[in-house]
């Protein structure tokens, strides 16, 4: 059973009501679930958990779907935490851990926060979602609205990775592919949206995708026995699973599941695609749009993303850092991955590797710390991107 309370604005802490559909607060600022973390507590022994079945819905009184016949899973969430101890040796970090999100349902992280956000909204009832998408979170989308019996409308980049195409439209989704990026995407969606009939489910544009992508948190958690490594590499777009995590982590050490060790959280962009980099390196609290966007790395092309105070926040109050990494770096990062632990991660994933590089280079990291590279997809999504390069 779901304890969720209310939601508030992550701008001005105002609540808005949880059984309502609703996008951003008034203040155009995303909405954050709220739960009864004192009814938790007293109600979830985190040692028991174990005996729960192993999908991020084991976590179901921190997730916000109430009537569990609503919930649309495909078994997503619990992936494997990978001891890479011959990858960590061979570039100086023994002690290296790769969460494999690419064991996910449609071969990535997004499968948590669709199954959250398309549960939620069939069960406050919504019939007609619509989603920009940088490839895989349109997957998932039409996966888990196929699932659920609703009708997705998704809006792709048309250069966007043909397995995000070819999944979407087989999952039966309405697929339209738009000259542009991500953003303008964005932009037709939010047009079309009240005429359409259609609920937003853009990234941090609606409160339950972020409550998806917090599970891996609670995993990560979970899985280390109620401890969290020292740094965390995450790439990031739109910035969801990074503030999902930081999210998490509060909660956990409010139901007194962990102490107020946190780790260094690290966001890792694209050189040709990094707001969250700039705006961190500047000091400032909103990133600018990013012009002429251009990556490999699919889900990193996000010029401009809603929650970017919420990202730069987490990696300040972390003590961690934003990093940019090439094109070049990030693909060698993949291979390098692949041959030494047996993941073929996404391009996303490699880029993790490539930046804990430079983090080494530069002394951010020592040979000491615990560090968790989040693989949040499978490099048999990218396959296209393989080919251009002629690897
Ligand atoms: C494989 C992969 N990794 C990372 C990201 C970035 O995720 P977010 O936009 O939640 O930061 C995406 C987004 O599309 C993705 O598909």
């Amino acid at each position: 059973m779901s304890f969720l309370v209310d939601l508030i604005c992550t701008k001005t802490a105002q609540p808005y009501p949880a059984d309502e559909l609703l996008n951003l607060s008034e203040e155009g600022a995303p909405l954050f679930a709220r739960y009864d973390l004192d009814a938790v507590r007293s109600a979830v022994d985190r040692d028991a958990l174990v005996d729960r079945e192993p999908t991020m819905w084991r976590y179901a009184e921190v997730l916000p779907v109430v009537d569990p016949r609503f919930r649309v899973s495909l078994g997503e969430g619990y992936t494997p935490l990978m001891q890479t101890r011959a990858l960590g040796e061979h570039i100086g970090v023994p002690h290296l851990l790769v969460k494999d999100e690419g064991l996910n349902p449609t071969g990535s992280f997004k499968a948590r926060g669709l199954s959250a956000a398309v549960s939620r909204a069939a069960e406050l009832g919504a019939r007609d979602l619509a989603i920009p998408s940088a490839g895989n979170a349109g997957g998932a989308t039409a996966a888990y609205s196929a699932r659920a019996g609703l009708k997705s409308h998704i809006f792709m980049p048309q250069d966007v990775p043909v397995a995000n195409l070819v999944e979407s439209r087989a999952l039966g989704a309405d697929v339209q592919l738009v000259d542009g990026l991500i953003s303008d995407c964005g932009r037709i969606v939010a047009e079309r949206k009240s005429r359409e009939g259609w609920f937003d489910v853009s990234t941090l544009k609606e409160p339950y995708r972020v409550e998806g992508k917090k599970t891996m948190g609670y995993e990560l958690a979970e899985q280390m026995s109620w401890t969290l490594p020292d740094v965390i590499i995450y790439p990031t777009g739109g910035g969801t699973g990074l503030i999902g995590m930081w999210k998490a982590f509060a909660e956990m050490e409010e139901l007194g599941w962990i102490g107020s060790d946190r780790p260094r959280m690290v966001s890792v962009q694209a050189a040709g695609c990094a707001p969250i980099v700039r705006a961190f390196e500047e000091g400032a609290h909103h990133a600018e749009p990013w012009e002429d966007a251009r990556t490999v790395a699919a889900g990193l092309r996000v010029p401009s993303a809603v929650g970017d105070f919420l990202m730069l926040r987490a990696i300040r109050d972390s003590g961690g850092c934003a990093v940019s990494v090439s094109d070049e770096s990030l693909m060698a990062g993949v291979t390098e991955m692949a041959a030494f632990t047996g993941i073929f991660p996404a391009p996303e994933g490699g880029a993790t590797l490539a930046c804990l590089k430079s983090l080494l280079a530069s002394g951010f990291v020592s040979e000491r710390d615990r560090v968790v590279l989040f693989n949040t997809g499978s490099g048999l999504k990218y396959i296209d991107a393989f080919n251009v390069r002629g690897g």
